[in-house]
């Protein structure tokens, strides 16, 4: 605003020298923290002080005055685009700014890892059996025709392999049929492993990758996840089972959880049966997620075949051969699988297994809790 400038009562050169001394030194001590703020107070288009000194003072100079006035005007100027140009040594920000560097700007946050979905459920599956008492066993993911099939009750061409679709390691025909490398399309053959090292009592779970030849889908991958469990001892019942996969499926899913047991077939139990618990989106009414039955398919499990433990004796006593251990008149067990995927969808309500694998963030990232 003009008012700001008084006119200047004399264009001599004292007058000047006094005049622009004085912004000079207005120039020199401003802050220059906010440097915005400074260009606009003395650059702005409109209201800047330069601007209303040429407006207040330029104009109206005698024309004799103006180039002397024209001068110091200029030198004001260089003043105050080189305390635009210059650091603030004041502060630090600008200083670092000058390098390059500005420490006031957030940094590169690295978020912190979290579980994968699958990993976190399959840790809650095996901690839910820990605390019953069982231990942790692993196996190979390449894994022989006998541990896979044969000593699970699975005989060479037997069309009961249909239902595992296997990938076979390549040129493995000249080998007897029961050493043939495969990718285990189960966590069982661990089972086997299991008991061929030790004798009963055994309570373990088995997690783990394994491998079909089946066409990915929503429902279907490749590579999955499963959980086994093995419980053999004197008296284990199928009672014992039931009592086990309830308990173990209340903890997974809540207490409200019913559980009801379904005949089905594996070779390698007898008898088989698949376990459903009630629908937990919609509490067993019926809906879109459960087919409306008010059911949901979870797992498979049953008692062992005295087949396996067959299988097992013949291994064993290759080493011992007065070896009892599985004696299936003194002793029974019984097995659970379940599909890790399998579990974490309905756990979480996801209807795509193709997200577990994705590695978008945007899905991982609704399990960081
Ligand atoms: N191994 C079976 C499967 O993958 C599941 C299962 C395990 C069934 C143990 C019964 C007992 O289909």
């Amino acid at each position: 605003m003009t008012e700001n400038f008084p006119q200047l009562s004399s264009f001599d050169e004292p007058s000047l020298d006094a005049a622009f001394a004085t912004l000079a030194e207005e120039v020199r001590t401003a802050d220059t923290t906010d440097i915005e703020a400074f260009r606009l107070h003395w650059l702005g288009r409109k209201q800047g002080r330069l601007k209303l000194i040429s407006e207040a003072w330029l104009k109206s100079a005698p024309p004799e005055a103006k180039k002397a006035l024209g001068i110091r005007f200029n030198q004001l100027k260089q003043q105050i685009e080189a305390a635009l140009e210059a650091p603030a040594p004041s502060t630090t920000r600008t200083a670092r700014a000058e390098q390059g560097i500005d420490i006031t700007l957030p940094g590169t946050v690295r978020a912190p890892g979290i579980p994968h979905p699958l990993l976190k459920t399959m840790h809650e599956i095996v901690s839910v059996f820990h605390h019953l008492g069982y231990s942790t066993n692993l196996g190979p993911q390449v894994e022989s025709d006998f541990y896979n099939f044969e000593a699970l009750n699975f005989p060479p061409n037997h069309p009961a392999r249909d239902t595992q679709d296997t990938l076979l390691i390549a040129a493995q025909q000249s080998r007897p049929s029961r050493d043939r490398l495969l990718m285990r399309t189960h966590t069982s053959p661990v089972q086997i492993r299991t008991m061929i090292a030790q004798a009963p009592p055994i309570r373990i779970v088995i997690p783990g990758k394994v491998h079909r030849n089946d066409a990915a889908d929503a429902t279907h991958s490749p590579i999955f996840h499963q959980v086994e469990g093995l419980c053999v001892g004197p008296n284990i019942t199928f009672s014992d089972l039931k009592g086990t996969l309830d308990h173990a499926m209340k903890a997974l899913f809540g207490s409200d959880v019913r559980t009801r047991f379904f005949p089905s077939f594996f070779p390698f139990t007898e008898p088989s049966a698949d376990v459903q618990i009630s629908c937990i989106f919609c509490g067993g009414k019926g809906c879109r997620k459960c087919k409306h039955s008010g059911w949901i398919e979870l797992l498979g499990c049953g008692m062992v075949d005295p087949a396996v433990f067959a299988a097992v004796t013949e291994e064993r006593r290759k080493i011992n051969p007065a070896d009892d251990a599985y004696n299936p008149e003194k002793i029974t067990g019984f097995a659970f699988g379940m599909g890790v995927e399998r579990i974490a969808m309905v756990q979480h309500g996801i209807s795509d297994i193709g997200h577990f694998y994705s590695g978008d963030m945007r899905f991982l990232e609704q399990f960081a809790s």
